[in-house]
This record gives C-alpha cells, sequence and structure tokens, in this order.
C-alpha cells in the first residue's frame, strides 16, 4: 500500500472513510423518507464506487449518457436510468441492445425525441420505459409543469413507449445562497413533481415514479409525501460548492487533488501542477471565488492555465517548491471526468487504484 507523499502528482485523492459515510448517510435518510436511492453515477464515473451505492441499499444507478450505461452495463449493474432526454434512432438502437441485459429507463422531454426511439423498440415488438421530464425551476431541459399532462399523453400513445414516471432535477439549488432557499427549491421540486404525476393520473396514466434529486435539496425533497426515488450524485464525495452552499462541512469532502508547488518565483503567488487540465475551470458555486482551497489553510487558487494552478497566498501563509498540497474543488463531478484513476486512500495510504471506467463517454 503505497504512503500518498509516494504518489506522483498531480493525483485524485478519494478519502475512503468520508466517501463511506457519505453513501451510508444518504442511504439513511432515503430509507428514513421511505423511498428508493438511485444515485447519480456522473460524480464517480467508478463500478467500484456504484458497487458501494447498491451494497449500501441505492436501488440502481442515475447516469446521463448511454455510452457510461455501456460502461456500467459491462460491469454487472442491471438496473439503470438514463436521466437525460436521449435522442437519436442510433442512441434508440444502443438503448435496445442494453435492454436485453439491463432493466433500463431513459428520460423525454419531447414527442419528437420519444418518437425516435419509438420506432425502433416497435420494430423490434419491445417496449422501452421512458420518464417525462418536468422543469421545476432551473429552466434547462424538461417541459414547463402546465404543459405536462399535453406531452404525457402524446408520448405514452407511441408505440414501443411506455410512459413510467415523472422526474427533474432541482439544479437550481446551486443559486441559492441561504438554507431557506434551498430547502424552498427541495419543497417545490417534490410539490411540482408530486401534482403533475397526480394529473396525468387522473388522465389514465399508470404513474407509478415520483423522481426528484440533488445533492443540495436530497434530504428535504425526498421527504415530500409522493415521491417514491431520489437521485442525488455529488454527495458520494462533495466538494468546495457543496461547502459554500452549506450542505455539508468540509471534513465531508472524500475528494482531493494532491498537487505540487512548481514555483514561488513572485512575492504573494505560489503555482501548482493542477491546472484546468486537473481540475476543471467550473465555478465555484453559488458566487463564483476562485478554483478550489487549500486543505487545511485560506489560500485559494486564483486563476488556472492549462498545467498551472496559481495560488493566491493568504495572511500568514507560505509556500516552497516542492511541497505538496491537497487541493478542495470547486465541482467534483467534473475533475473525475478528466482523470483516468483515482486513488482510494485510508490512514494516508493508497488501498485501491480505480479505473475511471466511464469518463469521457459523451455519446
Ligand atoms: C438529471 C440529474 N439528476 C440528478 C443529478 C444529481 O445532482 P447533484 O449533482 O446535485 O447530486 C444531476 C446532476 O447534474 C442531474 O443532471
Amino acid at each position: 500500500m503505497t504512503p500518498i507523499e509516494d504518489l506522483e502528482t498531480p493525483a485524485v485523492l478519494i478519502d475512503l472513510d468520508v466517501l463511506e459515510r457519505n453513501i451510508t448517510r444518504q442511504a439513511e435518510r432515503a430509507r428514513a423518507a421511505d423511498v428508493k436511492l438511485r444515485p447519480h453515477g456522473k460524480t464517480h464515473k467508478v463500478p467500484e464506487i456504484g458497487r458501494l451505492q447498491l451494497e449500501a441499499g441505492a436501488s440502481g444507478l442515475t447516469l446521463a449518457k448511454t455510452g457510461e450505461a455501456e460502461v456500467f452495463a459491462d460491469a454487472g449493474f442491471d438496473d439503470l436510468f438514463l436521466a437525460y432526454p436521449i435522442v437519436g434512432e442510433d442512441k434508440g438502437k444502443r438503448l435496445l441492445a442494453l435492454s436485453d441485459r439491463v432493466r433500463l429507463r431513459v428520460g423525454a422531454d419531447s414527442v419528437e425525441g420519444a418518437a425516435t426511439l419509438s420506432g425502433v423498440f416497435r420494430a423490434a415488438g419491445r417496449r422501452l420505459e421512458v420518464l417525462l421530464k418536468i422543469d421545476a425551476g432551473l429552466h434547462r431541459v424538461g417541459v414547463a409543469p402546465e404543459r405536462a399532462r399535453e406531452i404525457a399523453l402524446r408520448i405514452a400513445e407511441l408505440p414501443g413507449i411506455e410512459l413510467a414516471g415523472v422526474f427533474t432535477h432541482a439544479g437550481h439549488a446551486y443559486r441559492q445562497e441561504t438554507q431557506e432557499g434551498i430547502e424552498t427549491v427541495a419543497r417545490s421540486e417534490g410539490e411540482i413533481l408530486v401534482a403533475a404525476a397526480e394529473v396525468l393520473r387522473h388522465e389514465g396514466l399508470a404513474i407509478s415514479e415520483v423522481s426528484v434529486g440533488s445533492t443540495p435539496t436530497a434530504a428535504h425533497a425526498m421527504k415530500v409525501a409522493g415521491v417514491t426515488e431520489c437521485r442525488p450524485g455529488n454527495y458520494v464525495f462533495h466538494d468546495l460548492s457543496q461547502v459554500s452552499l452549506g450542505t455539508c462541512p468540509i471534513s465531508d469532502c472524500a475528494m482531493t487533488i494532491l498537487t505540487t508547488v512548481v514555483s514561488v518565483a513572485a512575492p504573494g503567488r505560489a503555482v501548482l501542477d493542477a491546472g484546468s487540465k486537473t481540475l476543471s475551470t467550473d465555478p465555484l458555486r453559488p458566487r463564483a471565488s476562485g478554483h478550489g482551497l487549500v486543505l487545511g489553510g485560506a489560500s485559494r487558487l486564483s486563476t488556472l492555465s492549462e498545467e498551472h494552478g496559481v495560488v493566491e497566498i493568504g495572511p500568514g501563509e507560505s509556500f516552497r517548491v516542492g511541497q505538496r498540497l491537497r487541493i478542495v474543488p470547486n465541482h467534483a463531478c467534473v475533475v473525475t471526468n478528466l482523470h483516468d484513476r483515482i486513488q482510494a486512500v485510508r490512514g494516508g495510504r493508497v488501498e485501491a487504484v480505480w479505473r475511471v471506467a466511464a469518463r469521457g463517454r459523451v455519446d
């Protein structure tokens, strides 16, 4: 078991004690709320971590891309939801092949999109389970709640398609600057979906799944009566944005980036070997402020270029060339997608090296 000090940098470290605690806590929350937990695998993209989530009680995994589902199906996962509007006959063919080996559901937010999958499944004499995406306030994808009835009825009529439920993602919680704001978004996330499901049931549609999910809102949204499933993803690692939002303390951040100081050529500035290739340029939420925090101190990365991370040295702090630092990143999900491997560490030693098997599966 390699000591952390012997790792080459930059390297992504996952603290196993923290990871396991995050997984257990969310699973217990879902059990207490009597909802299924279907974590979003986008955060880790690592089958070994998905297995830990299933062992803790998750009913299956959520993913976004068809290629990610293929990787997880190859790794033996048999219950997957693609929480993304999948569009295209080419994708439909891959979904058909996937549905031979896994219980598969996908998202849709248009009749036109669902129709591209309908033809493929109808021709094969099969049915694809679809969940209608409702916009609960993020204003990205999803139909406005007042249009849900019309679109759902038309999707439900498509041959080869079975409309099984509704889902949403309250990503606008990441814009909230207070806990009250987050709780309000969380409650409305659940209530909007439950109300939409009721309208569709009233029309005779067999809506069995009411699926919500984001890390900031999960604890509250899953408690709304009528919600059946919750899909947080980031909670598995957490990151500096979750700390800024008040979702968790910094001690709940399982991911840090081990880096080396490569230059202190100018006063007030230290340069690390972790730039945007390692950390991404995703901003801190809810308010942009630097590109990550030096663990154990107050200094932040102020600017990034591809191979350089520039630290604005905080009062009373100093750095020397060759010094190793650990950075808490702004957004953990995008960091995993940049790395082939992550190091699972405990007590200062590497316990396992995990391949980020589904990284880069953009299709
Ligand atoms: C559709 C969908 N569901 C669930 C999640 C998980 O949310 P979070 O990353 O806040 O845990 C995401 C994240 O982007 C998402 O897009």
